[in-house]
């Protein structure tokens, strides 16, 4: 558990499940009881929709807010969750890239193997992570990518990512840091000038192959034809506020938000899951089992549509997803009013972290965390 994390816990054990912290210009409130989640997530989900005012450093890396993320709750939000929920991750189009998934999973059973084989000690989290980050940059930019390619764009991510923390000084008084801190504020520049250059590209041939395919059918395009990548969603958006197209710059921000909102998840999730999968052996054997039926003599894989058939897999992800979310905070809410929740008021402008670790477990739960605790 992170220092930040236990201190949480102990100041609610101490002062009840909402806490109000004033750090900062506004007041910032943790709130840890799955009841009062429940309520404010589900029961009164609309007036807890918004999100802080971003600070001044995530504003800039979001081209001013422009990922989903960091949208404030209006039309513009709707639009791009509901374009990327409705357009990319329902079921139909996640079948659609199932030829990408086959790509992917030969990548991570070959990393692996050769691994193995050298005698080293095998680095699970690091091949899960490479192949999910694999596929999501297939999802995002189509399916015609190399691994060269893929490697360009996971640096330049790697490197924003982990120069995160150093900047996030930078957040306050800006107008003293660019003086103070310049050289701190140029690398911010300089590596989101690389995102740009880096990713530019791809999203211009996603725009040029689009205006092809307007012009008609080519038979040597048709497998791109029918995998829709995540930017051809966002090239056709119009943002209802300003009537206008996104521009490349905002596509930049929702794709890098698309590759790093969907890898750390899922890659935090799969380590858990075969980490459990280790920890109980009577569970990995009960899984193997289920799985030995389905899948026929002579073959190696699960085929996709077999999946159905094995609800003893779902259920362990879905018991792994609630012991261990690889959030262990969500990315603050914020309420579109003042509102009051039980003997407790939110202000509006407060920035509300729900405690997703606690709600799965209650009080006395195992928790969750990005690393596995020894
Ligand atoms: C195991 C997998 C995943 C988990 C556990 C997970 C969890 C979460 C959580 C807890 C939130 C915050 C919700 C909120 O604040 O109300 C969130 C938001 C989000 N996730 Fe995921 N996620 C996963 C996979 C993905 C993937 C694969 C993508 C995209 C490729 C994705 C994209 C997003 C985006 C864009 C948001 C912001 C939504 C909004 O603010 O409206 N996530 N996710």
């Amino acid at each position: 558990m992170f220092k930040g994390e236990a201190m949480l816990r102990s100041l609610h054990a101490k002062f009840g499940p909402i806490i109000t912290l004033n750090i900062g210009a506004r007041p910032f409130i943790s709130m840890a009881d799955r009841n009062l989640c429940h309520q404010a997530l589900i029961r009164n989900g609309a007036l807890y929709a918004d999100r802080p005012e971003a600070l001044p450093i995530d504003k800039i890396i979001s081209r001013n807010q422009l990922a989903i993320l960091y949208s404030r709750c209006g039309p513009t939000w709707r639009l791009l969750r509901r374009n990327l929920t409705a357009e990319i991750l329902n079921p139909s189009s996640v079948k659609s890239y199932s030829h990408a998934r086959n790509w992917v999973v030969q990548i991570l059973h070959n990393r692996l193997e050769s691994q193995a084989k050298s005698g080293r000690p095998v680095f699970v989290m690091e091949h899960f992570r490479y192949a999910m980050f694999c596929l999501l940059v297939l999802m995002c930019f189509g399916d015609k990518l190399d691994e060269n390619q893929i490697k360009k764009i996971e640096e330049v991510e790697h490197q924003l990512l982990v120069n995160l923390q150093k900047f996030s000084i930078l957040n306050f008084c800006p107008r003293v840091t660019k003086i103070v801190l310049r050289k701190r504020w140029e690398e911010l520049f300089r590596l989101l000038k690389c995102q740009e250059d880096v990713l530019i590209p791809f999203i211009r041939e996603r725009k040029k192959a689009k205006e092809k395919r307007s012009r008609g059918p080519n038979m040597e395009d048709s497998k791109d034809e029918s995998v829709v990548s995540y930017v051809d969603t966002l090239l056709d958006l119009h943002l209802p506020d300003e009537n206008r197209k996104l521009n490349e710059l905002e596509i930049v921000s929702l794709s890098s938000e698309f590759l790093s909102a969907g890898t750390d998840t899922t890659t935090t999730a799969l380590q858990w899951i075969m980490a459990n999968l280790v920890k109980y052996p009577h569970i990995q054997e009960k899984l193997f089992m289920e799985i030995k039926e389905v899948v026929r003599d002579g073959e190696e894989k699960i085929k996709e549509d077999d999946l159905k058939q094995i609800p003893y897999l779902k259920a362990i992800i879905i018991e792994a997803l609630r012991r261990h979310p690889p959030f262990h905070f969500m990315f603050p809410h914020a309420v579109t009013e003042d509102v009051v929740v039980g003997e407790y008021v939110i202000p509006k402008e407060a920035a509300i972290v729900i405690n997703a670790a606690e709600m799965g477990v209650g009080s006395k739960g195992l928790g969750g965390s990005h690393v596995i605790q020894s």
